[in-house]
Formats: C-alpha cells, sequence, structure tokens
C-alpha cells in the first residue's frame, strides 16, 4: 500500500463528473488499499477517488464502525435531515454547517463488482452522501448555510 496526495481545493478534478468504474480487478483493490491508507493517515471519515486525481465513481467510508467501499454509488432512499459541521480533506482546517438525510440508503457494487445495498444513519449517512458528492464535482461548501 502507498499513500497518495490528496487533490486540494483549487484543482479542476474537484469539480468534474466521474466516470463509472468498469474494472473490478487488482489496479483498482490496489486504489483502493492506498485510498484507505491515505483516508486514515489524514484523520478522515471519507475519501473519494476525485480527491486522488481519479475520476471514477467509487469512494470509501469509516466512521469507526469499519471501512465500507462503495463502487458506482447511487443514493435510492433519503429519509428525515440533519444539519452539523462538515469539512473536507481536500479542503483542510476549514468546516461549515450542511443539512444533510439523517438516514441514506446506497446501492453500488464493492471491490468484487457484486452489488450492494448499505444503510448508514446520522455521520454515516453524511458521509455517504458528502462523497457521493464528489463523484458528480459537488462540494460541501456549495451546500453550507453560514
Ligand atoms: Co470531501
Amino acid at each position: 500500500m502507498a499513500k497518495r496526495n490528496i487533490v486540494k481545493l483549487g484543482d479542476d478534478i474537484l469539480r468534474k463528473v466521474c466516470r463509472t468504474q468498469l474494472n473490478f480487478d487488482e489496479r483498482l483493490h490496489q486504489i483502493l488499499d492506498d485510498m484507505a491508507e491515505t483516508m486514515y493517515a489524514a484523520d478522515g471519515v471519507g475519501l473519494a477517488a476525485p480527491q486522488v486525481g481519479l475520476l471514477r465513481r467509487f469512494c470509501i467510508v469509516d466512521v469507526g464502525d469499519g471501512i465500507v467501499e462503495l463502487i458506482n454509488p447511487v443514493i435510492i432512499e433519503k429519509e428525515g435531515t440533519q444539519t452539523g459541521d462538515e469539512g473536507c480533506l481536500s479542503i483542510p482546517g476549514k468546516s461549515a454547517a450542511v443539512t444533510r438525510p439523517m438516514k441514506v440508503t446506497v446501492r453500488a457494487q464493492d471491490r468484487n463488482g457484486k452489488n450492494i445495498i448499505v444503510s448508514g444513519e446520522g455521520l454515516k449517512a453524511r458521509a455517504f452522501c458528502h462523497e457521493i458528492d464528489h463523484l458528480d464535482g459537488i462540494l460541501y461548501i456549495d451546500k453550507k448555510e453560514n
């Protein structure tokens, strides 16, 4: 595994729409492992492929209960709302209040291409929304309330 550089605000890559990930091969597994190492080293709870310079639709989340890898994720259900402080490893040292769903259900694929359904509440729901937004070039600062 190897840590990768995290792309910072101002780089165009963070504003692009990512492409579907079609290959579930050793290369994808290596990138996911590298992203995990990068996220943990930076004390983050999520990281999306464009943040390591790849315009592909996948991201990882770990809010403290184990890593979730989401390939080609789509939010299929949202419930309730929550407003709380949110930050981003691509925008170091900053945070702002953002309103998100309290609970979301995500349909995605795992690293082997198998279809999965994952639900998250609270911080996990917030992290899923934040990371999936990255895949469409959307940053939390586009949604902040103050
Ligand atoms: Co982010």
